[in-house]
């Protein structure tokens, strides 16, 4: 596995894979990584002949001072797992080789980014459009692979590749699960043994309110449902459960069948969860 920390050092090496006419699968990720990001580099591989990882926690997505300085930075172990699965590449840039200047420039992803993280996380998707706008120019890949444990991001993304046209083959990959349900993420290693115990609660609540609905029950009913399971459960406080257009994101007032997607966010103390279903 080779490993970059400068764009002219990857795009060297890239362009010599391109000559010998190689496609390149893609990968970004902000690091600490569980199974979760491997289950993306392992989908790549089945696909490409070279997968690239990028490790870089990106500083512009954070609206929250705090939640940038605590998220967890693992580089070594994160590099022993990515070759333990056979990952080619790893791009760790610098925050200074990534955004030697602050872009000026804004992404307004429209009613997209009203909703939900969004809303909740001012600038966020601005963030995130930059950062992978950049990725994609200096990767130049012939897929990208994200995970759907992070929706709104996903049809952020789609956006994105569709109004700039890049030229890429976007895959939405399946949110993969610890035992008891709860969603993988870096962010769980934040969480204390307690709150570790009672997390699973998110997913159980997402179960609930897709039960609710299947039986044909109203959306208040889910809706009612999601907060009085959760101000039950000791150090979770809600801050979203959306009912939404899997498609646009946009809230739904009722069930559609296969089109419906049950978005969560709660925070766990200073840990901020989020989850979704699609039903
Ligand atoms: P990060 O949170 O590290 O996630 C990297 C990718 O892994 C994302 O596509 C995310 O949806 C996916 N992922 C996270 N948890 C997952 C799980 N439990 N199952 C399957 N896939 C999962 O998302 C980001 O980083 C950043 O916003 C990024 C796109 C890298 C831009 O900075």
């Amino acid at each position: 596995m080779q490993i970059f920390h400068t764009i002219t050092s990857l795009q060297n090496f890239l362009k010599s894979q391109r000559l010998l006419g190689h496609s390149v699968g893609f990968v970004p990720t902000m690091g600490a990584l569980h199974q979760g990001h491997l289950s993306l580099i392992e989908t790549s591989k089945s696909q490409n002949d070279l997968t690239v990882c990028s490790i870089f926690v990106n500083p512009t997505q954070f609206n929250n001072p705090h939640d940038l300085a605590v998220y967890p930075r693992t580089l070594e172990a994160d590099c022993e797992m990515l070759e333990s699965v056979g990952c080619d590449v790893v791009f760790a840039p610098s925050a200074e080789e990534m955004y030697p200047t602050l872009p000026n420039l804004k992404f307004d992803f429209g009613d997209l980014e009203r909703v939900m993280e969004g809303q909740f996380r001012p600038g966020h998707f601005n963030g995130v459009g930059i950062v992978v706008s950049k990725l994609f120019n200096i990767v130049q890949p012939d897929a990208a692979y994200f995970g759907q444990k992070d929706l709104q991001q996903c049809a952020v993304i789609n956006r994105l590749v569709k109004d700039l046209s890049f030229s890429l083959k976007l895959n939405i990959c399946p949110t993969l699960r610890e035992k008891d349900g709860l969603a993988m993420s870096s962010r769980n290693r934040n969480l204390s043994p307690e709150q570790r115990l009672n997390a699973p609660a998110i997913y159980k609540a997402l179960q609930g309110a897709s039960g609710i609905l299947k039986s044909g029950e109203s959306s208040e009913k889910a809706k009612s449902f999601v907060s009085k399971q959760l101000s039950a459960v000791d150090g979770i406080e809600l801050e979203y459960f959306e009912i939404s257009n899997f498609d646009t994101l946009q809230p739904i007032d009722e069930y559609l069948e296969g089109k419906t997607a049950l978005c969560i966010a709660a925070f766990m103390g200073k840990t901020r969860l989020i989850d979704n279903v699609i039903i």
